[in-house]
């Protein structure tokens, strides 16, 4: 329901709903002023605003995932169900609710532009593929940044009831507990994920990084959500993640999450990554190098030299 009135109160804003109720809407003009410590708090309503939002749209996926699944496809292997578009419209209709002003950019592209310089990234449902075949391993992500910089993440598996979320400089937690990236310190002894896109797959090189860290770790496996792969790193299931051409509401939330717990993120060429980057390498931190080494030997022989785009 969009607001009719609002209050500003003590930094905080209350919005009178049509039918009456009063909400109390969470700092949705934080940042723009504001010492240090409003900055904190305010960080934490948004977390508290994105961890509610992915319940919400949890909730709707794990009751989508008790129905045959509706598929359209978006591509040759692109499926969309209407649990991506339920979803979508849920977390949409909420964050707009509290933060009228933010930017959404939402994959199945109800997002709209607004006029601040905050924007949530969100994928309202990152494994679809796996989700219509009914293999419980997909999530919600979404993530605030400011200006590119993340301020707060979350990423929710419905199935597992697992909420990984992180706040800028507050740390990264799963259902409450602190997380931290694994201790594992060589390429040898790691278990690393990866992913293969579902557009443009014939002229993605990513098998032949598959073959050469399958030979050089304990494994590597394919599980099919790019959020939870990253999730999975901050929370230290996983060492080392790397994929080529994910976007930002694929990215967005799992890379804050691992920088709070503790890892590191960069592209083969050591650069930082940009969200939307051509290629991205998540990590533990201790195997950094050595995974950077082994990529960057591969785009030697040009596997597609990293997506040179
Ligand atoms: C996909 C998943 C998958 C990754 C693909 C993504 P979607 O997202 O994250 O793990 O390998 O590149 O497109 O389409 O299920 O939201
Ligand atoms: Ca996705
Ligand atoms: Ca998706």
């Amino acid at each position: 329901m969009l607001p009719v009135l609002r209050l500003v109160c003590r930094g905080r804003s209350f919005f009178f709903g049509a039918g009456g109720k009063v909400e109390n809407v969470l700092a949705s003009s934080a940042g723009r002023r504001g010492t240090p410590q409003r900055v904190l708090s305010m960080r934490k309503d948004y977390l508290e605003a994105a961890m509610e939002t992915a319940q919400e749209a949890g909730k709707i996926l794990r009751e989508e995932f008790d129905r045959p699944a509706q598929i359209t496809y978006k591509g040759d292997v692109d499926l969309v169900t209407q649990a991506d578009k339920r979803s979508e419209e849920a977390i949409v209709t909420r964050l707009t609710r509290y933060f009228p002003e933010h930017s959404i950019a939402a994959e199945e592209g109800t997002g709209h532009e607004g006029g601040s310089e905050f924007r949530w990234h969100v994928d309202p449902l990152d494994g679809t593929t796996n989700f219509a075949h009914g293999y419980p391993c997909f999530s919600v992500s979404i993530a605030l940044a400011q200006r590119g910089a993340l301020l707060a993440a979350v990423v929710y598996n419905p199935f597992y009831d697992e909420l990984f979320a992180a706040a800028r400089g507050g740390g990264a937690t799963m259902n409450g507990k602190r997380i931290f990236v694994s201790k594992v310190d060589t390429l040898a002894t790691s278990l690393l994920c990866t992913g293969f896109p579902v557009h443009k797959r014939l002229a993605n090189p990513n098998i032949h990084y598959y073959w050469d860290f399958t030979l050089r770790s304990h494994g590597v496996r394919r599980d099919g959500s790019a959020a939870l792969d990253l999730a999975s790193v901050a929370a230290g299931r996983f060492d080392g993640f790397w994929e080529f051409g994910l976007k930002p509401w694929d990215t967005a939330a799992g890379v804050l999450l691992i920088e709070e717990a503790g890892g590191k993120i960069s592209d083969f060429a050591g650069q930082p990554y940009q969200l939307g980057g051509p290629v991205i390498l998540a990590t533990n931190g201790l195997i950094h190098e050595e995974a950077r080494e082994v990529a960057l030997d591969i785009s030697k022989r040009d596997p597609a030299a990293p997506l040179r785009r």
